[in-house]
């Protein structure tokens, strides 16, 4: 009796994890792509983003490979307004950096393709 008990919370305690890493993989309300006739803004969909999949690796507190993300100013750093494809931001999700960011994940589609859209407007801090 007692350890069926145990492994029903522990099997519980499983798919509770696993649901939740899911959901942030998935990040359904972030992968919506952009509409074409909208730009995305840099506060409203593009620091979302950054906040939820790169900060806690790239802030002033943890500074990997020695990229900031968490401000608009330390973000320009990494990026080449009008030219997506020649922003390092862009290349470190499409694996086409030094490593996949984030590690061995990558962004799903939707969120790369507002990360573009929004440099290829011009990279404004709106
Ligand atoms: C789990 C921690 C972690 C997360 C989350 C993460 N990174 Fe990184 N990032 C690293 C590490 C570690 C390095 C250094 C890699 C190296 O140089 O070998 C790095 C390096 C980089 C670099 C510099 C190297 C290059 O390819 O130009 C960029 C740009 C970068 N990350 C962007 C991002 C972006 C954008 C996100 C979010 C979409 C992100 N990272 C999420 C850990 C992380």
């Amino acid at each position: 009796m007692r350890s069926r008990l145990g492994l029903g919370i522990l099997l519980a305690g499983i798919v509770g994890i696993c649901g939740s890493v899911g959901g942030l993989h998935s990040a359904p309300a972030l992968a919506a792509a952009p509409k074409a006739d909208k730009v995305p803004s840099f506060k409203a969909d593009v620091m979302p983003i950054l906040t939820n999949s790169c900060v806690n690796c790239h802030s002033d507190k943890k500074k990997k490979g020695g990229v900031d993300l968490s401000s608009y100013d330390f973000v320009m750093k990494s990026v080449k307004a009008n030219d997506p494809d020649k922003s390092r931001l862009v290349k470190s999700v499409l694996g086409q950096g030094a490593k996949l960011m984030p590690p061995k994940k990558g962004l799903p589609e939707g969120q790369v393709a507002i990360l573009k859209a929004w440099i290829a407007a011009g990279a404004k801090n709106d």
